[in-house]
């Protein structure tokens, strides 16, 4: 279906030589915007597809770009920031410093296999899950073994060194064992490649790039950002909407993102066509950042239920509360932040027997994340009222 665009979607659909920013509340047509923008650019101003990318961050979501545009080759050119780096690894590994094998990538299981074998060397690490997260940290920061190492060396206090040693052996067994990136190395290793080989970034520019959830960007996607940049950006996202906090997303690659690209434009989008009036009105007197964006979006739909919220206590009182409120199982979801109070759901549901079913968090993928800022976007991190509290519409 072809949308018919309100003004301020028509701006942003017609910059496109430069550097813009546009930062808008969720439901406002930033992605929409963003395809929309990509046909006209291939179609009305003649621009090769080639010198053209479309970066975001999950397959699920470059597929529904893929779809959204219905063009054979749009695959080339709306890419995860993975996608586009093992491509460019894979097609230029002669230039690495190391020798990779055909495979790039270990599989989840034989990386976390070499980090549980490096826990045996270092028994001051007793936790996996604190190395595996501290080694995604450092490559999503964009920081070398060396560094991690050159930066932790006195710590007399904690035990960040032996992480950083284990780190550094790390990166050193996935060469030798199996000539692996893994997955957050992906991109801290194409920056490396870009930032040394100027032949190979030249190749690998692209004149005309846009980024969609640029909030989710983290420092070593961001650099590769500047490094393939060509002289034209578009970079659309929500700073209240950020989910990617936990592999270090930087909201400010949003919200300065004028102090990286000078000259850049910041456009705005304050009609939201996907919630109703009386979220819309909820959201605005809830959204942790108000950056005056919020607090001018207008809902383009009906009025809708009035949401309603509710502060406990505490965790048991808030899930006795609501499981009180639940007349009928079958059309009820509960939506939790953490697997503890689903827990405290679960105890307290003795009403319903077995009846209520915890579904679990499933992997992140696009549609749970999709939901996720959905919800986020009501019913934000840190809530300007303390306590517990409830929404439901
Ligand atoms: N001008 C328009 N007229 C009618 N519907 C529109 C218009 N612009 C966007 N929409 C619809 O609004 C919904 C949200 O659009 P879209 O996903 O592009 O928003 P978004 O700002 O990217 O949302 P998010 O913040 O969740 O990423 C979609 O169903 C889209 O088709
Ligand atoms: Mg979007």
């Amino acid at each position: 279906m072809i949308l018919t665009l309100n003004s301020e979607q028509q701006a942003c659909v017609d910059s496109i030589h430069g550097n813009y920013v546009v930062i808008s509340g969720p439901g406002s047509g930033k992605t929409s915007t963003l395809i929309r923008r990509y046909l006209e650019m291939i179609s009305t101003h003649r621009i090769p597809s080639s010198d053209i990318l479309n970066l975001t961050f999950t397959n699920a979501a470059a597929t529904e770009m893929v779809e959204r545009v219905g063009l054979a080759d749009a695959k080339n050119v709306f890419r995860t920031f993975h996608s586009f780096a093992l491509d460019l690894l894979t097609k230029e590994k002669e230039h690495l410093p190391y020798k990779v094998g055909d495979f790039i990538l270990p599989s989840q299981g034989q990386d976390f296999q070499l980090l549980k074998d490096l826990m045996r060397l270092y028994p001051a690490i007793t936790s996996f899950r604190s190395l595996r997260d501290k080694v995604m940290e450092w490559k999503n920061k964009d920081i070398e073994p060396a560094q991690a190492i050159e930066e932790t060396y006195n710590d007399t206090k904690g035990n960040a060194f032996f992480y950083a040693a284990a780190y550094r052996d790390y990166e050193k067994r996935c060469r030798e064992q199996g000539g692996w990136v893994d997955f957050d190395g992906l991109i801290k290793d194409t920056v490396k490649l870009l930032e040394s080989n100027n032949v190979v970034r030249s190749r690998y520019q692209r004149k005309y790039i846009s980024v969609d959830e640029c909030q989710d960007t983290n420092a070593a996607q961001f650099r590769l950002l500047q490094l393939i940049y060509g002289g034209n950006i578009f970079a659309v996202g929500d700073e209240n909407q950020s989910v990617f906090e936990f592999r270090s997303a930087v909201v400010g690659n949003l919200t300065n993102f004028s102090q990286h690209f000078p000259g850049t434009k910041t456009l705005y989008l304050g009609a939201n066509y996907r919630s109703t009036k009386s979220i819309v009105e909820f959201v605005k007197k809830i959204t942790p950042v108000d950056n005056g964006i919020a607090s001018h979006m207008v809902s383009m739909r009906e009025q809708g239920t009035k949401p309603t919220f509710i502060k406990y206590d505490s965790d048991l009182d808030e899930a006795a509360g609501i499981l009180d409120q639940i007349e009928n199982l079958n059309n009820t979801a509960i939506i939790a932040r953490t697997n503890r109070q689903l827990h405290t759901f679960q105890k307290k549901s003795s009403r319903f027997g077995t009846g209520l079913q915890r579904s679990g968090l499933p992997r992140i993928g696009h549609i749970f994340l999709k939901w996720l800022r959905i919800f986020l976007s009501v019913c934000p991190m840190e809530p300007p009222l303390h306590g517990n509290f409830a929404i439901r519409s």
